[in-house]
């Protein structure tokens, strides 16, 4: 099974970004968790990051017919971006929405997603583990 990891804005940033609510690891550093998991599980992964909205659109739109599942952390984008989530429906590819942070128990503003309907399901607050649970429940659901 292919999967496709999507990481939204401000992630390249993480190590350095917020450590006390995003934790002290690096993007390269969660990517090669992700990659380490995957081949365990024998799973075919790809990291992408992107910060703006229509990239993301765009590799979304490219994963139809390419993978079989995506594992998406939206950033900010999760709380307004309707365009992301209008390109999840139209692809018609499960999509696993996942958060570093526990979005629930942050500001008012982010207790909302707007992704979150249209996703097979939604992994949050555990750190790096919510990728790699996300990814657990991604090789199950096949
Ligand atoms: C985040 C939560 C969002 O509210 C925030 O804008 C992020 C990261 C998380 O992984 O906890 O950029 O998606």
């Amino acid at each position: 099974m292919r999967v496709l990891v999507i990481h939204g804005p401000n992630l390249n940033l993480l190590g350095e970004r917020e450590p006390a609510v995003y934790g002290t690891e690096t993007l390269a550093q969660i990517d090669a968790q992700i990659a380490e998991l995957a081949k365990n599980l024998h799973l075919d992964v790809r990291s992408v990051q992107h910060n703006s909205e229509g990239a993301i659109v765009d590799e979304l739109h490219a994963a139809r017919g390419a993978y079989e599942t995506v594992i998406f952390n939206p950033g900010a984008y999760t709380h307004y971006a309707y365009a992301i989530a209008d390109a999840i429906s139209a692809i018609g590819i499960p999509v696993f929405e996942v958060h570093l942070s526990n979005i629930f128990a942050r500001e008012e503003f982010r207790r909302k997603s707007v992704i979150a309907p249209v996703c097979a399901g939604t992994i949050g607050g555990f750190g790096v583990d919510s990728y790699l649970l996300a990814l657990r429940a991604a090789a199950h659901k096949i």
